[in-house]
This record gives C-alpha cells, sequence and structure tokens, in this order.
C-alpha cells in the first residue's frame, strides 16, 4: 500500500518549485487587474450617464457597482459594454430587460475597448468610488497606490501561505508512503537551502514594496486626485456649464478677481431656479427642492416664507491645497491666461465634480518649468519691463521668473 503513494511523492518532489511558480502567477494575475487605467477610462466615458454608487442613483443609465459582477457573466458585459444594441436586437433576455427599464434610452458604444480595458474598468467599478478610500484617510489623505501597496502585501502573504500548504501536502504523502516524517520548520528550511535564489527574490520585492510604501506616503501627503465626493445637492456641471452652456464665470466670477474662485451662493442658482423648478426628472425637482429648502422660498406662490431661518448649501470641498501653500487664481487666470480647464480638467463634462490634477509642488513647477509667459500681456509691459531687458529676446518662462522661489508659494 506504501509504495502506492511513492510515485506521486517523487513526482510532487520533483515538480515542488513548479506548482509553487504556478500558484504565484495565479495569484499576479488575478492582482493584475489595473484599477488606475480602469479609473480612468471609466471617468472619461462612463460618468456622463452613469452614477458610481446604488443602482437607484439614476443618471442616464442606472447607478453602477459591484453588483453588476454578480447580476451579469463577464462575456455579457464585454458584449454589453463593447455594443448594447447589437446584444438587445440578439433578443437576449436580460439585455431587453434592462433597456425597456430605462425607456429605450440607448448606451453608447465602445468598441474599442479590449477584454481587457474591461476587466480594468470592472475592477474599478468593484472598487467603487476613491471618496471611501479618501474618507480613510482623510488626514493624510493618500488614494490609488495605497490600494496597490495593500494588493502586494495580500500577494506576499498568499505566497508564503501557498508555500507552507505545499510543505504540508509533502509532509501528508511523506507520512503516507512511509518514509520519514520531517518536522514542518525543518523542511521549510531545507528548501530554503535548497531554493536561495527563490529567498532572495522574495525579500528583494518585500524590500522595495516597503520603501515604495515608505516613498508614497512621504510624497503623496495631502494628495487627493480624482476626489469626487458626495454633495448635499447634485448638481451637474455637464447641465449647467455643458448644456446649458452657462460660463464659469457666472458661478465663479471672483476666480478672474482674487486669490479664491469660490463656490456660488444659493442666491444665484435663484437667478434661475425663481423660475425653474422641475429637474430633467422626479429626483432633479427633488435637489431643486433643496435650494427653495436651504432659503424658505415657497415654489407654488414663488415668495420666500416669512421668517425663515435661512441655511447655507454645505458643499463639499473638493480642492484644497495645505495651508501652507498660497495659490491664487486671478495670476493664473487673468494674468496668465490660463483655461480652468488647464487645471481643472473638462470641467463642463462632469456630472459630478471631482479633482482632476495633483496639485502637488512638484505638478505647481513642472508646469511653472514649462510655460513661457506672454510677453504681449499689458501686466509685463507694466511691471515686468527688466526681465524682458535681462533675457533680451529668450524664451521666458515662469520659473525665470521667479516661480521657483519658495516664498512665492510658501507663506
Ligand atoms: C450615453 C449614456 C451612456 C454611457 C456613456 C454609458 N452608458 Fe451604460 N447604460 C446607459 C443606459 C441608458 C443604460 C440602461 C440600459 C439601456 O437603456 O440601454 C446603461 C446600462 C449599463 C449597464 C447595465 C447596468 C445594470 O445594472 O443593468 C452597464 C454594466 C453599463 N451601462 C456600463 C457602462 C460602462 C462601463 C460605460 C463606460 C465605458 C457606460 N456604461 C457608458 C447609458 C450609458
Ligand atoms: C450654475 C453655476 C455653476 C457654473 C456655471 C459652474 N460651476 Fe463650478 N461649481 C458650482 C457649484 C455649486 C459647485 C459646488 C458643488 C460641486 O462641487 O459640484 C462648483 C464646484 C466647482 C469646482 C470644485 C470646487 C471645489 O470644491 O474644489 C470647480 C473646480 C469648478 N466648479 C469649476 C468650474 C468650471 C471650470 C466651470 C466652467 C466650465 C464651472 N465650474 C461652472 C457652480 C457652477
Ligand atoms: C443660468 C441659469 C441657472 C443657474 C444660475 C442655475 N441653474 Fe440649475 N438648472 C438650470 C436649467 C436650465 C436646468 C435644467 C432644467 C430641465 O432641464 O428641466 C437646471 C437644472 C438643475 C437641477 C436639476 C438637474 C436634473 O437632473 O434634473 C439642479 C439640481 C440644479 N439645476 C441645481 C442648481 C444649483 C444648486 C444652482 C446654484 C449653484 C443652479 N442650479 C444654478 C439653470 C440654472
Ligand atoms: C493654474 C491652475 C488653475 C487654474 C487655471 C484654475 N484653477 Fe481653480 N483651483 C486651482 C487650485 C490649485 C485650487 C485649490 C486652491 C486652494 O485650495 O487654495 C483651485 C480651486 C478652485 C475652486 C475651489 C474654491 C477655491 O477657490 O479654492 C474653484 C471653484 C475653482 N478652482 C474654479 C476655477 C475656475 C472657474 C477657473 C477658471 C476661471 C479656475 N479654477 C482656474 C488651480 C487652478
Ligand atoms: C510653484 C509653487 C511652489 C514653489 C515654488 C515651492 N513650493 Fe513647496 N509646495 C507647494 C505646494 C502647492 C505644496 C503642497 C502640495 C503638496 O503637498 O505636495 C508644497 C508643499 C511643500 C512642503 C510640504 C511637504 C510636501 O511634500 O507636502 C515642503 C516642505 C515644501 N513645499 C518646501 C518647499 C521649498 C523648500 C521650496 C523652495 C525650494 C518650495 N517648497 C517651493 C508649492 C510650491
Ligand atoms: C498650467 C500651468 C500652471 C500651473 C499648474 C501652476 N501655475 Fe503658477 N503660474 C503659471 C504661469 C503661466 C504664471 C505666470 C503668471 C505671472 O507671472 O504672474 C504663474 C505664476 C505663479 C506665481 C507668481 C510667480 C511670480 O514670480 O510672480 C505663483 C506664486 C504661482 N504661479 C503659484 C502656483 C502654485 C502654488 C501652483 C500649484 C498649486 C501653480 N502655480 C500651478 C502657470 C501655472
Amino acid at each position: 500500500m506504501k509504495g502506492f503513494y511513492n510515485p506521486f511523492l517523487s513526482l510532487f518532489k520533483l515538480h515542488f518549485n513548479v506548482l509553487l511558480i504556478f500558484q504565484i502567477c495565479c495569484i499576479v494575475s488575478l492582482n493584475a487587474q489595473d484599477i488606475d487605467a480602469g479609473a480612468s477610462l471609466y471617468k472619461a466615458n462612463c460618468t456622463s450617464c452613469h452614477y458610481m454608487g446604488p443602482y437607484e442613483k439614476k443618471l442616464i443609465g442606472p447607478g453602477l457597482n459591484a453588483e453588476i459582477l454578480e447580476k451579469y457573466s463577464r462575456e455579457w458585459l464585454y458584449d454589453w459594454i463593447r455594443n448594447s444594441s447589437e446584444l438587445i436586437e440578439s433578443g437576449d433576455k436580460q439585455a431587453v430587460a434592462i433597456y425597456e427599464e430605462f425607456n429605450k434610452a440607448v448606451m453608447t458604444a465602445f468598441p474599442q475597448f479590449s477584454n481587457e480595458d474591461i476587466d480594468n474598468i470592472l475592477a474599478y467599478i468593484e472598487q467603487g468610488p476613491e471618496e471611501e478610500v479618501v474618507e480613510i484617510a482623510a488626514v493624510e489623505s493618500v488614494e490609488a497606490p495605497e490600494t496597490n501597496q495593500t494588493t502586494l502585501f495580500i500577494v506576499l502573504a498568499l505566497v508564503l501561505g501557498n508555500l507552507m500548504l505545499l510543505i504540508y501536502v509533502k509532509n501528508v504523502l511523506k507520512t503516507a508512503a512511509g518514509e520519514k516524517k520531517v518536522g514542518f520548520f525543518s523542511s521549510a528550511l531545507s528548501w530554503v537551502r535548497l531554493n536561495p535564489s527563490f529567498v532572495i527574490l522574495f525579500s528583494v520585492v518585500f524590500v522595495f514594496a516597503g520603501m515604495k510604501g515608505c516613498w508614497n506616503s512621504l510624497s503623496k501627503v495631502g494628495v487627493a486626485q480624482n476626489y469626487q465626493p458626495d454633495q448635499p445637492i447634485a448638481f451637474s456641471h455637464q447641465l449647467h456649464a455643458g448644456e446649458q452652456g452657462i460660463d464659469c464665470n457666472y458661478c465663479h466670477h471672483s476666480a478672474r478677481e482674487s486669490a479664491h474662485s469660490g463656490i456660488p451662493s444659493a442666491n444665484v442658482c435663484m437667478n434661475c431656479h425663481t423660475h425653474i423648478n422641475e429637474g430633467r426628472s422626479e429626483e432633479g425637482t427633488k435637489e431643486i427642492n433643496k435650494i427653495y429648502a436651504a432659503l424658505g422660498f415657497d415654489p407654488n406662490s414663488k415668495t420666500y416664507i416669512p421668517g425663515y431661518e435661512q441655511k447655507p448649501i454645505e458643499w463639499v470641498r473638493i480642492h484644497n491645497l495645505p495651508d501652507l501653500a498660497y495659490f491664487n487664481h486671478a495670476q493664473h487666470v487673468n494674468v496668465a491666461g490660463l483655461e480652468c480647464q488647464t487645471c481643472h480638467g473638462e470641467v463642463e463634462e462632469m456630472e459630478v465634480a471631482y479633482q482632476h490634477s495633483k496639485l502637488t509642488m512638484g505638478w505647481c513647477i513642472n508646469c511653472h518649468r514649462e510655460t513661457e509667459i506672454d510677453l504681449d500681456n499689458p501686466y509685463y509691459h507694466d511691471l515686468h519691463a527688466n526681465w524682458i531687458d535681462k533675457y533680451h529676446g529668450e524664451e521666458i518662462t515662469v520659473d525665470m521668473i521667479g516661480g521657483r522661489e519658495c516664498a512665492k508659494c510658501h507663506y
């Protein structure tokens, strides 16, 4: 009977490392989905129609969250995202059902996406909006890299766990085959002795992961790129600045005149919403009613309720440099003539506003190093004439006029 196990044992011994490598590859490939890549694809292509969150939070389509991965097979999702109309026409029950539910609204086709692209998007949807990550780390808000970090450690833990399991199985086989059973630790030790390269590789990966972790937490203090908090009223830039074409300055006029750009008060909303009291949907109307609730406005009689205690709408601040840094909007918008979009991205396409740029010191300085100042700007003729003399005929970038001096950006 014991002889029966011998071939298994020698096979197992012979292929021990092959098994281990195979398992490591499986684990690593499971984790290979790139959430960051998925996030940018999602933001560029899906946010205009899908809120990320509960199904009930409908924009053009339903809210998307991890549940779609249970509701549909991956193959179905590939087909749907690449060309939903085709799937609906083929008579697929699930496709027809969701299409009917949304009054036959048509989702854009994305034939250009590979399976991998879609896997990345789905991994991002599964993870959920970054806001949660940022909230947990609100003090030193650090986003996605932190998750990658954790994944790396999980992978390493899994690999070590696997090694233990394999050694255990080997021992069981040994006992069955009647060979002398070796203790767990001495067996692990002899594996280490036989496979020094493995051990070195593990240690190197571990040390690097640790170093990367330290580096990230040092260089990412206060960074919250892509931060997209829920707002007290579902205000859509896509609708107002995009579809309705309302100029940014209508609501953020102080961006041109002062250091701060500011958020408009509810009274600015009332310039239009005194009359516009219905949204695109029932939900939209509910959101508009929140403006009235803040101000004590009765939309039926179109009057303000006397003695009503008005309360400001508490918008959640998205962009927020640490106190040690100073940034001036007027200087960049008026003097430098930069577009809002250069720093804030295509805000007019955002259904829910988020932080587009990193807002790190490196980000500020990089732009200062690369951007030439506009010498035709009257501002420079009056105030900066001496630079024009000094650098006669040369290109002058912002860092040459002091855009890299610590005191310009730090109090
Ligand atoms: C132009 C608007 C639009 C865009 C852009 C869009 N969708 Fe959709 N999506 C819809 C609509 C509308 C539905 C509901 C089904 C229908 O009417 O076709 C839907 C349904 C879905 C569903 C099924 C959800 C469920 O719970 O049944 C998934 C998954 C989905 N979309 C994923 C995506 C992804 C991923 C992207 C970005 C790559 C995207 N959509 C971009 C409009 C859009
Ligand atoms: C109808 C008024 C209105 C218009 C027009 C408008 N915004 Fe806004 N904006 C708001 C409101 C209200 C908020 C706060 C709620 C939110 O974040 O969505 C806001 C928030 C922002 C924020 C984030 C502020 C923060 O908390 O850090 C930026 C950046 C921004 N707007 C840029 C723009 C740009 C660029 C345009 C033009 C393309 C624009 N806005 C047009 C009303 C407006
Ligand atoms: C210059 C005019 C104008 C201003 C100012 C304005 N809005 Fe609107 N708003 C509109 C229009 C137009 C609609 C679309 C109504 C529709 O399509 O039914 C709208 C719709 C809305 C909706 C409903 C969206 C939906 O999905 O149905 C909300 C919520 C809203 N606005 C909030 C605000 C807030 C908050 C402010 C102030 C920060 C504001 N608006 C300022 C013109 C304006
Ligand atoms: C050179 C880059 C840059 C440009 C151009 C720019 N912003 Fe900003 N914006 C920032 C930074 C950085 C912050 C964060 C400021 C802080 O926290 O003190 C910010 C913050 C904001 C805020 C939040 C409120 C505040 O003042 O802190 C709003 C709203 C805003 N910007 C709107 C605009 C609008 C509208 C324009 C175009 C007229 C614009 N920005 C152009 C970099 C820029
Ligand atoms: C063009 C503007 C700009 C200049 C010039 C600048 N800084 Fe900064 N600095 C920032 C901003 C914005 C932040 C905050 C963002 C962040 O945390 O990365 C910051 C953050 C810092 C921090 C906090 C640590 C950190 O990474 O958050 C230190 C320390 C610092 N700067 C030192 C300096 C020194 C020293 C100089 C001169 C050699 C300098 N800065 C020049 C914009 C600038
Ligand atoms: C997209 C490019 C861009 C980005 C990003 C940018 N700046 Fe600037 N910045 C400029 C330009 C162009 C000027 C030149 C205007 C002038 O001379 O006043 C300037 C000028 C300045 C000045 C005045 C320099 C001087 O010597 O007068 C300060 C201070 C400044 N920026 C701070 C910041 C800070 C802080 C950040 C990051 C939070 C930042 N900038 C991000 C383009 C940028």
